[in-house]
């Protein structure tokens, strides 16, 4: 079963509300789980590596709140053992897998995780036309404790591409954190010439819903296959080749990239339009 998320309705893991801006649960740092910096106490994350697609796995939780809810953005089937055994080892409490969007060159680990992990639900825009257990679009926000995530809709490298940003407000971690899919990757883009894609709308989106960010909100993609982890808005609005350019001539330079048909797309997509399933009969864990 899958249902719509309507656009004013906040996603939060259960916490008692008294529970809630409380500052007793502001101590992740002394939980004796790395965080990113002294901003960001109450956030634990870790950037995973997939090889074989390149494909960067982010890992977040609040770990102030005292069950420690956690989400994963864009699983890969391959390395669900991996990261369900950090998820474990850190005493985390993994409520979402997530992903940016249907993708082409891997087959996400959703649904592999809901059927060794059953209480976790799945999420996937609307826009992608795909299934899940909660589905987004543009304003929502997905809470894991104290922490949310608000959702940006990127379309232009797929039709359902959605960004991930780290909330607003005084409890949040700053700088704060986008989880770009393949709208924007480090010094370059996501491709737009299969599923539903558009170069216009790649610009109009990255420009209007990325590129407003604060310059220093950090930006982390799906994929680098260059060995770059994190680059930031301003950097991206300086140095990105394609995306600095006017419209007219980054439609050009998307039109002539001359890529290889993407070699897992045919498995793939239609695997990650339900969670990664290639087998139809589990499609219901989705
Ligand atoms: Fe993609």
């Amino acid at each position: 079963m899958f249902k719509a998320l309507h656009h004013s309705i906040c996603w939060r893991a259960a916490i008692p509300s008294t529970l809630l801006h409380s500052k007793s649960f502001l101590l992740g740092s002394q939980m004796g789980l790395s965080t990113t910096s002294s901003h960001m106490s109450k956030l634990l994350f870790r950037q995973l590596f997939e090889k074989e697609s390149s494909t960067y796995t982010y890992l977040l939780a609040d770990v102030s709140h005292p069950d420690k809810p956690a989400l994963l953005i864009d699983p890969v089937d391959r390395t669900v053992d991996r990261d369900l055994s950090l998820v474990k080892d850190l005493g985390l409490k993994l409520i979402y897998a997530i992903n940016t969007h249907v993708h082409a060159d891997h087959i996400t680990g959703t649904g592999l995780i809901k059927t060794k992990a059953p209480a976790v639900k799945s999420i996937i825009s609307k826009a992608s036309n795909s299934k899940a257990d909660i589905l987004v679009q543009s304003g929502d926000k997905i809470y894991f404790g104290d922490l949310f995530l608000e959702v940006r809709a990127t379309p232009g490298h797929t039709v359902g591409c959605v960004t991930y940003v780290t909330g607003e407000g005084p409890e949040q971690p700053q700088p704060r954190m986008a989880f770009t899919g393949d709208a924007v990757l480090i010094r370059g883009c996501g491709r737009t010439d299969f599923q539903g894609g558009s170069s216009e709308t790649l610009y109009k989106s990255v420009h209007s819903q990325i590129f407003t960010l604060p310059k220093d909100a950090l930006i982390y993609p799906a994929h680098d296959y260059r060995g770059f982890t994190v680059s930031t808005v301003g950097e991206e609005m300086l140095y990105n080749p394609r995306l600095t350019k006017d419209e007219e001539t980054f439609k050009n330079i998307m039109a002539n990239l001359n890529l290889a048909y993407p070699k897992m797309i045919d498995i793939a997509v239609p695997a990650n339009m339900v969670c990664g399933f290639q087998d139809p009969t589990p499609n219901k864990a989705c």
